[in-house]
């Protein structure tokens, strides 16, 4: 939190104008000063009063009305309350939930679906005909070099700009220490047959993302679900006591807005999680895919960021950020670089290179920051609109995550919903969810959904009704 010297004047006000609100000095339903009324009353230009309501707006505190002004609106974050603490059985235990998977695979592929679903992002906010444009200059002036193999390691240039970028979230990588994947799922993969082997146990997030889970299940791993709370992430005394009794081989965590929670460990927990694993030397698969779509000041760090001894593994991609299409992901796999690489090399030699050059092309011509900015700003307006669009319309009882970046909503249905029920109805109403029973392999959270927040656009009311709809249908037996 910055302190008040710190702010930019947009932000004081904008702070101000919330207190006020909190206060109930202006209620929920008030209009707000008009921007020349409001930039007179506080001596400050019209367009910082103009960033000050952008700002309230996307943090959902207030809500433009067309031709009218700002209004404080009806439904104030913070309202709903958040889901508890998860409480997963202590036991490892065998992953299956393909055919679920599968199941909201192919919702994905039906365009005739209201698409909730999956956690891709809004096409429109990817760059991906940028993108497209340069891999077709890219291909013709690669001719040469295409028609050969590529290297292992991927891309040079594009591996100077991942480790430029990684200084924002603590890291001090060279171009070497990174390794390019065919997207996140890769690196993921990659680093779980890096480090274990069939029948080892692996600490998981509880409920954990089922990319993850898939990748345990093929290669034969046991899930050992630590529980997690809504904000902070993984449960560090959960997980002390877990690596105290069961001997777990490696931890895999989504450390900056988890799948499907929307948590972001604190810093500090990020510290104590690597030196916790480190203590017994067990390797941390760090998952940052997310960690760029953050909503607040600054980018969280990543756990990678406090590794002394080579043992974290980070992965990612920019499928969330940049283009899901382009497949292209990394992991700085530390001391585990030679098995990575041998891994790597076994599965497919290297990642395709045109995609990679189009990337190190369009990050070295400075368009990755704004685009950032710009589709921070946008996933921020999206997730409060779901977020108030779920308060209107879902009956009373539920529960739901207020996550701080990424686009993904959690949330708990009042007992005793089955949310598997939900799906079916919400598919034969044209709308596609994620029932909460594929994030865990102990038949947990058959009460939650995830929803996608990133494609909102006003015109999705109607099926967040509709969803309410169905959910109090099944409340109500
Ligand atoms: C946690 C996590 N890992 C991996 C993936 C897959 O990433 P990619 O598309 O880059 O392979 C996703 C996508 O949703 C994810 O959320």
């Amino acid at each position: 939190m910055k302190d008040d010297n710190e702010r930019y004047k947009y932000e004081q006000l904008a702070l101000d104008l919330r207190r006020l609100i909190e206060a109930g000095t202006y209620h929920p339903g008030d209009r707000l000063p008009s921007l020349r009324a409001m930039s007179q009353q506080e001596r400050v230009s019209m367009s910082t009063v103009m960033q000050a309501y952008y700002l309230l707006e996307a943090e959902g505190w207030i809500e433009a009305q067309s031709q009218s002004g700002f209004y404080v609106c009806d439904m104030l974050p913070r309202k709903l309350p958040e889901p508890e603490i998860s409480n997963p059985a202590p036991d490892p235990t065998e992953v299956s939930v393909w055919d679920l998977t599968m199941m909201i695979m192919r919702d994905y592929a039906d365009s005739d679906l209201m698409r909730l679903g999956i956690a891709a992002p809004n096409p429109a906010m990817t760059a991906a005909p940028r993108l497209n444009r340069l891999s077709a200059s890219i291909g013709r002036k690669l001719e040469a070099e295409n028609s050969r193999y590529k290297l292992l390691a991927g891309c040079d240039d594009l591996r100077i700009q991942i480790a430029q970028h990684a200084v924002r979230s603590g890291c001090h990588l060279s171009p070497a220490d990174i390794l390019i994947t065919s997207g996140c799922q890769e690196a993921v993969s990659l680093s779980l047959r890096a480090v274990c082997g069939p029948g080892d146990i692996v600490a998981v997030e509880s409920p954990c993302n089922f990319d993850i889970l898939q990748c345990l299940e093929v290669l034969g791993l046991h899930a050992l679900e630590i529980p997690m709370h809504p904000r902070d992430g993984i449960s560090l005394d959960a997980l002390r006591a877990a690596i105290g009794q069961q001997p777990v081989r490696a931890c895999v965590a989504i450390s900056n807005f988890s799948n499907p929670v929307g948590s972001c460990m604190p810093d500090e927990n990020k510290q104590a999680l690597v030196e916790l694993l480190a203590e017994r030397d067990i390797p941390l698969i760090e998952i940052d895919i997310f960690g760029e779509i953050y909503f607040g000041e600054q980018r969280p760090l990543v756990a990678k960021a406090f590794d002394r001894k080579g043992l974290v593994l980070l992965c990612s991609s920019f499928s969330k950020t940049l283009w899901p299409g382009g497949a292209v992901g990394w992991v700085v796999p530390g001391q585990f670089k030679t098995q990575v690489e041998r891994l790597k090399y076994t599965s497919n030699i290297a990642t395709p290179l045109v995609p990679q050059h189009a990337l190190a092309e369009f990050m070295a011509l400075g368009k990755y920051d704004p685009h950032l900015r710009r589709i921070r700003r946008e996933y921020a307006r999206c997730m409060t609109s779901l977020t108030q669009a779920v308060g209107r319309h879902f009956p009373p009882g539920i529960r739901l995550t207020r996550p701080e970046g990424g686009f993904l909503l959690w949330i708990q249905l009042p007992a005793p919903t089955d949310a598997l029920s939900v799906y079916r109805h919400a598919r034969e109403s044209g709308i596609a969810i994620a029932p909460g029973s594929i994030f865990s392999v102990g038949g947990l959270y058959r009460d939650f959904i995830r929803l996608n927040a990133a494609n909102w656009t006003p015109e999705m009311e109607g099926a967040v009704r509709r969803l309410g709809e169905i959910i109090a249908e099944e409340v109500g037996g």
